[in-house]
């Protein structure tokens, strides 16, 4: 769904319950849901699940399973146990639901976490992902608004999964082809979750369907802030340009081009095919971290070797929350 329609939904709900314990929840939308326990532990809690985005049935379900931890990871937690939501025909015949739960059991287990159960559906066109349960310190949380001006603004994943997968779809690209985007989408967000703790991030949110400008525009406060990123230091996977060239971009990148209508200035410069890009919705992407300049060495550190990371643009002072392209 298209965050314009999720939010007229949301707005027919009846006001969230207050509680002391919420300390995340309906009121104040961020990538999970986080309550507390007590001064020192708090419950986060999230769900998503997809249809199929490449063939292999082992590799959906670990794609699946890393994209529903994420939200864990992006708001600072530890993942403890999952559930398995699965939509299923039985016409696939059970080894093919087999090897897409072993695929999710997998990605949970290298999470540190367990599966405890689960629910199955009949339904026509499958469907998996999980709700994940995770475990963060009150004070130490990451939540989606924090940054300050001057802050770095880093991603720890390349963007082109909605229009590598539409590729896929279209017969334009084989999965072989697209290898390097399926590793990168089955790829856990901990180590770089574990290394914007560690720097002490400001603020933190990982990049989903509303594809990068639309996560980072919910980094921006409603005044105050701004954020500046240079179109050249966006990383992408292979043949992401390519493919956008030829027109295979997916329906959710026009839906959040829409809903930023107004909110985003490209330099002049800029052609169609990389601002499509930059709105292409996203599974399973890697964090937005924001950072003083003087953390980002202590953030580098901490990441393990091989994994990667992108300074993208910095935040800075400015009366409305607008996200400015600069080539
Ligand atoms: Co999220
Ligand atoms: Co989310
Ligand atoms: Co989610």
């Amino acid at each position: 769904m298209g965050p314009e329609d999720l939010r007229k939904v949301l707005r027919l709900l009846p006001p969230g319950e207050l509680r002391e314990e919420i300390l995340v929840g309906l009121d104040t939308p961020d990538d999970a849901a986080v309550y507390r326990l007590d001064g020192e532990r708090a419950l986060v809690h999230t769900l998503d699940f997809f249809t199929p985005i490449v063939d292999d049935p082992y590799r959906f379900g670990r794609i699946a399973a890393a994209n529903a931890l994420s939200d864990i990871y992006a708001m600072g937690g530890t993942p403890l146990s999952a559930m398995n939501i699965v939509c299923f025909p039985c016409s696939l015949g059970m080894d093919m639901l087999a090897e897409i739960l072993r695929g999710g059991h997998d990605a949970v287990h290298e999470a540190g976490a367990v599966v405890l159960g689960g629910h199955t559906v009949d339904d026509d066109e499958p469907k998996y992902g999980l709700a994940v349960t995770g475990m963060v310190h009150p004070g130490r949380m990451l939540t989606r608004k924090g940054a300050r001006p001057g802050d770095a603004l880093v991603l720890t994943k390349p963007l082109g999964t909605g229009i590598l997968a539409t590729a896929l779809k279209a017969g334009f690209l084989s999965e072989e082809e697209m290898e390097e985007t399926v590793e990168g989408m089955a790829a856990l967000n901990r180590e770089a979750s574990l290394a914007a703790l560690a720097a002490g991030a400001r603020a933190c949110t990982d990049v989903t369907g509303f594809g990068l400008l639309g996560h980072l525009f919910e980094m921006l406060p409603e005044q105050g802030l701004a954020c500046e990123i240079s179109i050249s230091s966006i990383p992408l996977y292979p043949r992401t340009q390519e493919m956008a060239a030829m027109g295979m971009i997916p329906a959710g990148a026009h839906r959040n081009r829409d809903f930023l209508a107004g909110r985003v200035e490209f330099d002049v410069s800029m052609g169609e095919v990389d601002r499509d890009i930059l709105y292409d919705p996203q599974t399973s992407g890697g964090l937005l971290v924001a950072l003083p300049p003087d953390k980002l060495e202590e953030f580098r550190a901490s990441l393990p070797e091989g994994q990667r990371w992108f300074r993208i643009g910095e935040f800075f002072a400015r009366s409305s929350p607008i996200i400015k392209i600069s080539a």
